[in-house]
């Protein structure tokens, strides 16, 4: 038994309850079982990327069609997708303007290493919603987070890199570094082959907290540093007032680069954070859902970035270690002008935050109405539930309370009942096309959930 304020999970009742459930997704999905048996043969643990065996299932669901804010697995039935490709799928699957753009872009050349009038929308728009002037492109917001690196180095002329413990920020080096219980910089959880000891490249400080990050920054040995504006990817962090004033003038007062990642946190608006909160960033990236899907990712920049990095640039760039043969090619930036000019809009967005509100409500009251010492944290158009009462201040505090048998257990329950949450975390996000039903939904399997388990 697990002690806990108000109520108790009992462990060997959690555990009966998670091979029912179990057992019931395979008597379910003949097909997909069928299907991972195959994959097992050609692709490494049966999956085309490795993330697809950490699902809560015993194997994945195959996917058979998707459309809108639901899909079809293989074997017939019906989801409504509260993961949405972890934000990859943020516009709806398969949203109408971005599938016509890139149709028509198809016809008439995917990629040619030259640019097209739809890169001049995709960087206005993108100006009009962060406020930065400059923009490249990328495939991914990995690559536009490792470029935006680099171009802080050249810039500043310093190799250090500040990071927020427990951030992602996609799969760049110096980002894989963490706080041990002595305060000291080791390599995350997990890391696959690190390169170097990321504490040659990496300094790490707590979220919201402020004197950590003038201790970081006093030597002005760091180029920049790089964060979420709320943590997203260990659960929702939110900043305490004044964090964000505190980062952008000390930034600011050492000579160290801000750049935001708003992969996740465009979930705030249509700007981001960035725009919601007059947030100040000297570069800002963003990735996953501005191209509906397609893959596409990009860094915008201040003037003054940009001209110290005009400044200090080598004649020869073609292989200086920014770039990609595909990246900022045609197929991605009409995706991205159609993503964000017809499905993401302000329009969209105001109707998503109050699906968001609707899902906190729903599960707030579940929470509440059971006695279970839970909370939920909403950040626009995601929300969250987190094993403790109160919001965590930083993401240790939040990884501790962190209990993965009964998140598998929840989001396998969910899922069997036509459900599906993102994975690794109890993450819900709304997409444009996601219906106060589909909420409700969630909100009735959620009950049955918890009923289960405290019952
Ligand atoms: C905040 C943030 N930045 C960057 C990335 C990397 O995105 P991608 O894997 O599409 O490169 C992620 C992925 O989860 C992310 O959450």
């Amino acid at each position: 038994m697990t002690a806990s304020p108000t109520r108790t999970i009992d462990r060997d009742r959690l555990a009966a309850l998670s091979q029912a459930e179990i057992g019931r997704f395979r008597v379910a999905h003949p097909r997909s079982a069928e299907l991972y048996e195959r994959a097992r043969h050609s692709l490494l643990d049966g999956v085309p990327m490795n993330w697809m065996v950490e699902w809560a299932s015993p194997f994945p669901l195959f996917v058979d069609d998707a459309s809108g804010a639901r899909f079809r697995c293989v074997d017939g039935h019906e989801y409504v997708d509260f993961c949405l490709g972890d934000t990859g799928a943020m516009a709806g699957h398969g949203p109408a303007p971005t599938i016509a753009a890139v149709e028509r872009q198809m016809r008439r050349g995917i990629t040619h290493m030259l640019p097209t009038e739809d890169a001049i929308a995709a960087g206005e728009e993108l100006g009009r919603r962060f406020g930065l002037p400059y923009w490249q492109f990328t495939m991914t917001a990995t690559d536009a987070n490792r470029f935006s690196i680099r171009l802080a180095r050249q810039a500043t002329g310093r190799s250090k890199i500040v990071v927020h413990d427990h951030c992602y920020h996609g799969s760049v080096d110096e980002t894989f570094a963490t706080l041990d219980p002595d305060g000291r910089v080791v390599a995350s959880e997990g890391s696959v082959g690190p390169p170097v000891d990321p504490a040659l490249t990496t300094r790490v400080v707590p979220f919201n907290d402020v004197a950590a990050l003038e201790q970081a920054l006093a030597d002005e040995d760091v180029a920049a540093v790089l964060v979420e504006p709320a943590l997203t990817n260990v659960g929702i962090v939110l900043p305490e007032p004044g964090y964000h004033d505190a980062l952008r003038e000390i930034t600011r007062r050492t000579g160290t680069i801000l750049i935001i990642d708003e992969t996740h946190t465009i979930c705030a608006g249509p700007g981001g954070m960035t725009a919601r909160d007059g947030l100040e960033p000297d570069m800002l990236v963003i990735g996953k859902t501005i191209g509906g899907g397609i893959p596409a990712g990009t860094y915008g920049m201040t003037e003054s970035v940009a001209e110290r990095v005009r400044a200090t640039m080598p004649e020869r760039t073609d292989v200086g270690g920014v770039g990609g043969t595909l990246a900022g090619y045609a197929l991605s930036l009409a995706a991205i002008r159609a993503t964000l000019g017809e499905v993401l809009t302000d329009e969209a967005f105001a109707r998503m935050i109050p699906l968001a509100e609707r899902w906190e409500a729903g599960v707030n009251e579940v929470i509440a109405s059971r006695g279970v010492p839970w909370h939920v944290t909403r950040l626009g158009a995601r929300a969250e539930y987190h094993f403790m009462p109160t919001l965590p201040r930083d993401g240790a505090e939040q990884a501790a309370h962190a209990d993965p048998a009964l998140e598998r257990f929840l989001h396998l329950f969910v899922m069997n009942r036509g459900v599906l949450m993102t994975p690794f975390h109890n993450m819900a996000l709304m997409s444009p096309v996601t219906m106060a039903a589909d909420v409700d939904r969630h909100t009735e399997v959620f009950a049955e959930a918890v009923d289960a388990v405290v019952g």
